[in-house]
């Protein structure tokens, strides 16, 4: 190795702070929201308030290495340099040094401290538009360095403007790209087929509106360059898993296997999907405000990546602990020193990764049972009709009822689905998995809201409202009482709840206070009620509750009100917890041997 991904980080954060630049260390991975982006996908994000003029506490001039997560291209990791997860080294100026200082800067970096040939760098300007004008300025800049003008390429803003795409308000620019040959011993590389783009310098000067582009009173400049693309290089590499970022994590999984990396294509891509995957979870569940794998939001992205890997295990064969023994070496020699947090959280992510594994491996022999079904089917189907019809064209296609009932049932999310149907030549109808999807959406949007009428039951709202209060009343003796208290019966109506529950003593005043507030607190913590299907063995594993498990089918209904309640449970529900209003025990009181009712209102 010519340089360690540690010394790496350092020698960009020095030679920035060498000019002036104030290390801010690195947020979390999570998105905050602003931008509606679920994770840190730049830099620049966290940024954002002061790139738009709002004073940073630290100055005009800053530095760091943020974490980014990316999943946009997850389909395309298990080539040589796609990743879900990587690290951008990055620095600004905000409203301080612009194009002048910038352009030298990045060069010095390249040619002197990383020792790169000026003669054979590459760089791309914006050509200008109705927006932002022809950047004569930087182009000019670039000479005067000394890369050659034959190396310097005018683009359009599809190449040389960088702003967070779908968004309004934020910050933007034209940009200054750089450019090295893939190969360096390569004579005469042509650009950009034998280049790779290592980093760019963003002129930040306008902010997005609804309609165009406005100037920001700010002339800034933010930076971002790829830790994990320019270690390749600099190490004269071309294979991104063999830095030491993967190195010691693809010997694992090569003395796991024994499987070659080198010469067996199915296994590289696996061990590099695993690889890769096993990362972002680390990364995204060791964050410091880390996330689990769930159902929604990003923990759904995050379930996503996981079940990925998994898959990937089972085509390698090896067993799902190899993820646990790549998280370790991630942790323990690769990240743990730049991401102390990683190692304060070490227990927590191993065990997670484990309950995600051992939760997926439950339902993806069920699922995978299921997809073989829709396969023959479809095999059937064509049999019968080429021999009635021999100009039949073959049904190539999983329908997208099916694919959405792996989804729902067997928690196969659509990607993997649509991997499984590549891996026998067919395809998955996307549109309709979408059209299952809303549908469903629509269904038990409509069956929680209590409008779903048609049915035998008709519930009123406030009938609903109590069916919800009863979840978080459940919830709420469990944790104040035991969790040994299970719910014996309940009994509503528009005016009242009631609830039995085991207990083998009357509660006392404080005890009926304490969860009455904590009931109240769910309330205004406004939690979002959250229906889905899933197996009884995944229900199960989820650790939701059920009253009669005997009574349930193979596939259950649930509920969840954050992580403070899982209920298996037929609704209906609200959608959020806000709308119960005050709730007040008005009774405690003996049922039968063993079992107490309470009496509840909301008011
Ligand atoms: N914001 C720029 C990028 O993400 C630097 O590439």
């Amino acid at each position: 190795m010519k340089i360690t991904s540690k010394q790496l980080r350092q020698k960009w954060l020095s030679f920035y702070e060498s000019k002036g630049h104030v290390n801010i260390g690195a947020v979390s991975l999570i998105g905050d929201g602003s931008t509606g982006v679920m994770f840190n996908v730049a830099g620049m994000q966290p940024l954002m308030p002061y790139l738009l003029g709002k004073p940073h506490p630290a100055g005009k001039r800053l530095c760091n290495v943020q974490g980014c997560v990316r999943t946009v291209d997850i389909d395309s990791v298990g080539d040589a340099s796609h990743f879900t997860f990587f690290e951008m080294m990055g620095n600004w100026s905000l409203g301080d040094y612009f194009k002048k200082e910038k352009t030298a800067w990045t060069f010095e970096l390249l040619t002197k401290e990383f020792g790169l040939d000026k003669n054979k760098l590459c760089s791309t300007v914006f050509e200008g538009n109705e927006s932002a004008p022809r950047d004569e300025e930087t182009a000019n800049l670039l000479k005067g360095l000394g890369i050659l003008p034959e190396h310097i390429f005018f683009l359009p803003k599809s190449d040389n403007w960088w702003e967070l795409e779908g968004t309004v308000g934020t910050p933007c620019g034209p940009d200054n790209e750089w450019f090295y040959p893939i190969d360096e011993t390569q004579e005469n590389p042509v650009f950009p087929d034998d280049y790779v783009e290592i980093g760019n310098d963003v002129y930040m000067q306008y902010r997005k509106t609804e309609t165009g582009y406005e100037p920001l009173e700010n002339k800034n400049v933010d930076t971002g360059f790829g830790l994990d693309r320019m270690l390749l290089f600099l190490n004269g590499l071309s294979d991104g898993y063999k830095t030491d970022l993967f190195l010691p994590v693809i010997e694992k999984l090569e003395e796991i296997s024994g499987k070659n990396y080198d010469e067996d294509e199915a296994a590289r891509k696996a061990m590099r999907i695993i690889a890769d995957h096993t990362r972002t979870t680390v990364m995204l569940i060791g964050d410091k405000d880390g996330i689990l794998p769930s159902n929604t939001g990003a923990g759904y992205i995050l379930r996503r990546i996981m079940r990925r890997a998994i898959r990937y295990c089972r085509q390698l064969g090896v067993e799902t602990s190899a993820l646990n023994e790549c998280a370790t070496i991630f942790i323990d020699e690769v990240y743990g020193e730049a991401y102390p947090n990683l190692h304060e959280k070490k227990e927590y992510i191993l065990s997670e990764i484990k309950n995600e594994a051992d939760r997926f491996e439950a339902t993806l022999a069920q699922g995978i049972k299921e997809f073989e079904k829709c396969v023959q089917g479809i095999d059937r189907k064509n049999a019968f009709m080429s021999q009635k019809d021999p100009s039949y064209v073959k049904e190539t296609v999983i329908g997208g009822k099916q694919a959405f009932r792996l989804y729902d049932t067997y928690g196969f999310p659509l990607e993997l689905t649509e991997e499984l149907a590549a891996e026998r030549g067919l395809s998955v109808d996307r549109e309709g998995f979408d059209a299952a999807f809303k549908e469903h959406q629509e269904k038990s949007r409509a069956v929680q809201g209590g409008q779903f009428k048609g049915g035998l039951e008709s519930h009123s709202e406030m009938a609903t409202k109590y069916h919800t209060a009863t979840h978080l009343l459940n919830a709420a003796l469990k944790a104040v009482l035991s969790p040994d208290c299970n719910q014996k019966g309940s009994n509503i109506t528009d005016e009242r709840m009631r609830f039995d529950f085991n207990f083998e003593r009357p509660m006392t005043k404080e005890e009926i206070q304490a969860v009455e507030d904590l009931v109240n607190e769910k309330i205004k913590e406004d939690i979002p009620v959250v229906y889905k299907e899933m197996s009884l063995d995944e229900a199960r594993a989820e650790h939701f509750v059920g009253v009669f498990d005997s009574k349930y089918g193979d596939v259950v209904k649930t509920y969840s009100i954050g992580d403070f309640s899982k209920e298996m449970c037929g609704g209906p529900h609200v959608e959020h917890t806000g709308v119960l209003g005050h709730f007040k025990i008005v009774k405690e009181q003996s049922s039968s041997a063993g079992v107490r009712r309470i009496k509840a209102i909301l008011e």
